[in-house]
C-alpha cells in the first residue's frame, strides 16, 4: 500500500487521521515566570486545522533549563492551568497536540539561569559561559525535572510528550561525543552517553505508563567529522526504542556551525538512515512543503510522517492547502 499525507497513522496507540503534523516552533511570547497566554491559546487554535497533530514549541522542564527567557516552562503545578486552555482549544479542532520537553543544559539562556550545567565544563561559544559539570545530585534533579513535567503534561491533556533530544540542549549534550568528555557512568561509550536519556524515559514512562504516546527529537547529524552521525544516533536509539514510540529527526545545534544553506527536503537523508535501523514511525521534518514532495518522501518509505514548520508561522491554514481541503 502506498501511503500519501492524507493517510493515517499510529503513534503508540494514538490514531492520526493523517500524516501532516505541526513541528514545535518557539513564539517567544512566555510570561516572565514562562506562563503561556491567551497568545499561545489563539497561535495554536489558528494552526490546528489540517494538521493530525501539532507539537508546541520547547516547554521547560526547569526554570534553569529554559533555551530563550521568554520560552513557556511546565516546571511548577502553577504551569498546568494555562497549557491546559491551549490542549482545550487545539481538541475542539479535533487536532491532537503534544508538549516538547526541554531542557537547554549548557545552551540555557544565559539571562534567566542562575547555575549553567552540562556533562562537562565546554562552553558552546561566546555568548555562553562555561557550564559546570554536572554532578550525580544534579542529574538526579534533571531526572526529577522531567518526571515531574510529564506528570503535569498529563495533567494538562496533552496527548503525548515530545522530549527535545536535538539541536544541541542537554540530552543531545549527554548523546554527543563533541560535549560529553564525561570518564563516569554517564560518558564514554554509547551505552553511557545515552544513560542519562534512558533514566529520563524510565522516569517518564513510571509517570505516565506505556500506553500514552512518548516520542523523541533528535540530531541526526553533527556537522563535525568528530560528531555523531545519522548511524551513530540510530545506533543510539536501539538503547532507548522500547520506550519510545516514534522519532523525529531533525539536525545540528551542538557546535555553532549549521550549515548557511538548506535545499528542499534536507533532512530527509537523515530521516531515511534512521529508518533503516528504528522500527518506529519516522517522523521528516525540514523544507518539506509541497505535498508532491511529502508524498514522494512516504511512498518512498523513507519517512511515515512529514511536519512542517515555518509556513505554518506565515499562513495557519497551509496545511489544510497542502492536504487539498
Ligand atoms: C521560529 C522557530 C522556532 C523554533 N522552535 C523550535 C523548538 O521550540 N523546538 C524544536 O525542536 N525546533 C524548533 N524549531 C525548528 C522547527 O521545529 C523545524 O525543525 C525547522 O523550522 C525546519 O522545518 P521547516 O522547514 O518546516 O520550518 C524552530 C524553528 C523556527 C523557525
Amino acid at each position: 500500500m502506498i501511503n500519501t499525507i492524507t493517510s493515517p497513522v499510529k503513534i503508540g496507540n494514538l490514531q492520526l487521521k493523517n500524516r501532516l503534523i505541526m513541528a514545535p516552533m518557539q513564539t517567544n511570547k512566555g510570561t516572565i515566570e514562562s506562563f503561556a497566554n491567551d497568545f499561545h491559546v489563539k497561535h495554536y487554535a489558528d494552526r490546528a486545522e489540517g494538521v493530525s497533530m501539532m507539537i508546541i514549541e520547547s516547554t521547560a522542564v526547569s526554570s534553569n533549563g529554559r533555551l530563550f527567557a521568554d520560552d513557556i516552562g511546565i516546571f511548577s503545578d502553577a504551569h498546568i492551568e494555562p497549557l491546559k486552555q491551549i490542549v482545550n482549544a487545539v481538541h475542539e479542532k479535533e487536532t491532537k497536540i503534544f508538549i516538547q520537553l526541554s531542557h537547554g543544559g549548557r545552551k540555557s539562556s544565559p539571562k534567566v539561569t542562575n547555575r549553567l550545567i552540562g556533562p562537562s565544563p565546554i562552553a558552546y561559544d561566546d555568548q555562553y559561559s562555561e557550564p559546570n559539570e554536572m554532578t550525580e545530585e544534579d542529574i538526579a534533579q534533571v531526572i526529577e525535572d522531567y518526571r515531574l513535567a510529564a506528570r503535569r503534561s498529563l495533567q494538562a491533556g496533552f496527548d503525548g510528550i515530545e522530549l527535545h533530544a536535538a539541536h544541541g540542549f542537554l540530552l543531545q549534550e549527554f548523546l554527543s561525543p563533541l560535549s560529553n568528555l564525561r570518564t563516569d557512568r554517564y560518558g564514554g561509550s554509547v551505552e553511557n552517553r545515552v544513560r542519562l536519556l534512558r533514566e529520563v524515559l524510565e522516569a517518564i514512562r513510571l509517570e505516565v505508563g506505556c500506553d500514552y504516546p512518548v516520542i523523541i527529537r533528535v540530531s541526526a547529524s553533527e556537522f563535525s567529522p568528530e560528531g555523531l552521525t545519522p548511524v551513530d544516533v540510530a545506533n543510539a536509539l536501539t538503547y532507548v526504542e522500547c520506550y519510545l514510540d516514534a522519532v523525529h529527526v531533525s539536525a545540528g545545534g551542538i557546535l555553532p556551525n549549521q550549515p548557511l544553506t538548506t535545499h528542499e527536503g534536507y533532512q530527509v537523508p537523515y530521516a531515511a538512515v534512521i529508518k533503516q535501523y528504528v522500527k518506529l514511525p519516522i517522523i521528516a521534518v525540514g523544507r518539506i512543503y509541497t505535498p508532491n514532495l511529502a508524498n514522494a518522501i512516504l511512498a518512498d518509505r523513507l519517512a511515515d510522517i512529514i511536519a512542517i514548520g515555518r509556513p505554518l508561522l506565515d499562513d495557519p491554514l497551509y496545511a489544510k492547502k497542502m492536504l487539498g481541503q
